[in-house]
């Protein structure tokens, strides 16, 4: 069977990160995400993941899902591998890719025609190489006299020569497990960094008799690893242009990309329009003849066909066809925005459900509320949904209208066709078509400023004068 390791174990000293380097995000998976995704595309049927410094948030992000082996000091990429002896020891029959959880873009394709290299020229140990401009901080690729390869030297290691050599080491490999098994017990750490290197398994194959060959590739991204926030950056520019090419390739129109971000699970049909500042992540599904932004942000929403969002923010919602939104509202988690409906600035909605074409035009509140179709807010609506205990739910009939301020003390339910004065504090439950008042008395009491203003002038001590 062929089975993964995954290296997640490092510290990620020169990112000074707080949490494990390959938690870190590229857009919005973290980069372990990005590798297993690879492993899992090219086909590999077990996976094991190392995990070291701050081993909970990878085991929290794992969710129980993969195999884990914990590494409990960070001794070296040889050691981290080791780590994996009981997982590898229940398969030995195949073969055994290892992967660094801080190179996001290695992808199935280069590991699976490194694969067959790899069988092919009957290898224990082939390594995925490339050569790139730039090779400060790899491993260097040492090559045998007959062009073969003789071993992996790291930088810190490595003579003035060597550093000049531009084909280096992604970290990828594939193993015959059995071999590896062997070449583990054998690394030492005599280097300038005191470390077991997994780099070593090359020579260590090599001495005793084995084959070692490199499967270089020409695509130079999937080597790209993490060490600095710098790289980290650089890796996020590139999934970020790579990401918008591929929606434009399918047709998605771009006003500029400027401040776009689009997440790597986001699906926008043909034709919808995208303006600056936004970003769309997580599960979010976008129709087509869409208009988004600018300044907009989406997350694991679903948004049917002609909607227009700008100024939005958007969390873990549906939204249906022709739908118009904003500037400046917040549809929070769980709402459910049928079609037509038309929401205006200042607006905010929660777990709610809002039928087909009402409209909320202005500094409205709706939270926990099941809204009927063609219901008109007026300006400053409030459901009242919290008493400072526990939260209730308002009911709003079919074809209401609601009074500029109304406040709904949730909970309540209005029928069909209800009117609301302005102004309006709703207690109890409106039956279909009546009208609910609730106002005190206005009082006019005439000529009272003129009043006031004759006062302040002939009374004797005018305190204007005095201040
Ligand atoms: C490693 C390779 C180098 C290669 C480069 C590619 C070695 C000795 N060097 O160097 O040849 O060009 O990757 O990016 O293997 N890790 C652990 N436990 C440890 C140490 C590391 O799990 O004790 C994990 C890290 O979390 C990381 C991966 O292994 O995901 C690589 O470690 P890192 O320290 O970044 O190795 P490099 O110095 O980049
Ligand atoms: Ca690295």
């Amino acid at each position: 069977m062929n089975q993964a390791v995954i290296l997640a174990g490092g510290h990620g000293k020169r990112m000074k990160a707080e949490i494990p380097k390959p938690m870190l995000k590229i857009i919005d998976v973290p980069m372990l995400g990005w590798v297993i995704r690879a492993c899992e595309a090219a086909g590999t049927e077990r996976i094991c993941v190392i995990t070291g410094y701050k081993a909970e948030f990878v085991e929290y992000y794992l969710n129980g899902k993969y195999t884990t082996a914990l590494q409990s000091e960070q001794l070296g990429t040889g050691h981290a591998v080791m780590q994996a002896e009981k997982f590898l020891r229940e398969d030995t029959d195949g073969n055994t890719l290892v992967l660094c959880g801080d190179a996001p873009f290695m992808d199935a394709e280069t590991i699976s025609s490194a694969l067959e290299l790899h069988v092919a020229q009957k290898n224990s140990v082939t390594v995925i190489a490339a050569e790139i401009d730039c090779p400060k901080g790899y491993g260097r690729i040492i090559r045998s006299e007959t062009d073969g390869i003789a071993a992996i030297v790291e930088e810190k290691d490595a003579t003035p020569s060597q550093k000049k050599i531009r084909e280096v080491n992604s970290g990828a490999y594939w193993f015959r497990t059995a071999d590896l098994l062997e070449l583990l017990q054998k690394i030492t750490p005599q280097n300038a960094q005191g470390e077991y290197y997994l780099t070593d398994t090359i020579k260590l194959a090599i001495e005793s008799g084995r084959r070692a060959g490199v499967y270089l590739t020409d695509n130079q991204e999937v080597i790209l690893g993490a060490n600095t926030r710098q790289d980290l950056l650089m890796l996020r520019e590139t999934a970020r242009r790579n990401i918008l090419n591929k929606h434009m390739d399918r047709g998605v129109d771009f006003l500029s990309t400027d401040g776009v971000v689009i997440g790597i699970d986001v699906e926008i049909e043909a034709g919808t329009f995208i303006m600056p500042g936004t970003i769309i992540r997580g599960n979010t599904k976008i129709g087509r003849r869409c208009e988004i932004g600018p300044n907009t942000l989406i997350e694991n929403t679903v948004i049917g066909e002609g909607c227009r969002l700008n100024t939005v923010q958007a969390y873990d919602s549906v939204i249906e066809d022709n739908v118009k939104i904003g500037p400046f509202v917040h549809i929070r988690p769980n709402s459910h925005i049928k079609s037509g409906v038309k929401i205006g600035d200042f607006v905010e909605i929660k777990n709610s459900v809002i039928g087909e074409q009402s409209s909320i035009a202005h500094l409205t509140y709706v939270g926990d509320s099941d809204v009927g179709k063609k219901v008109n807010f007026g300006c400053g609506t409030v459901t009242v949904n919290y008493d400072g205990v526990s939260k209730q739910r308002c009911e709003i009939g079919d074809s209401c209208f609601i009074g500029c301020n109304t406040n709904l003390i949730a909970p309540v339910k209005l029928g069909t066709g209800v009117y609301t004065a302005a102004g309006s504090t709703i207690t109890k439950d409106v039956p279909d078509y009546a009208l609910a008042v609730e106002r005190g008395q206005l009082k006019v009491k005439d000529g009272y400023s003129l009043r006031k203003l004759k006062n302040r002038l002939f009374s004797g001590d005018n305190k204007e004068k005095k201040n």
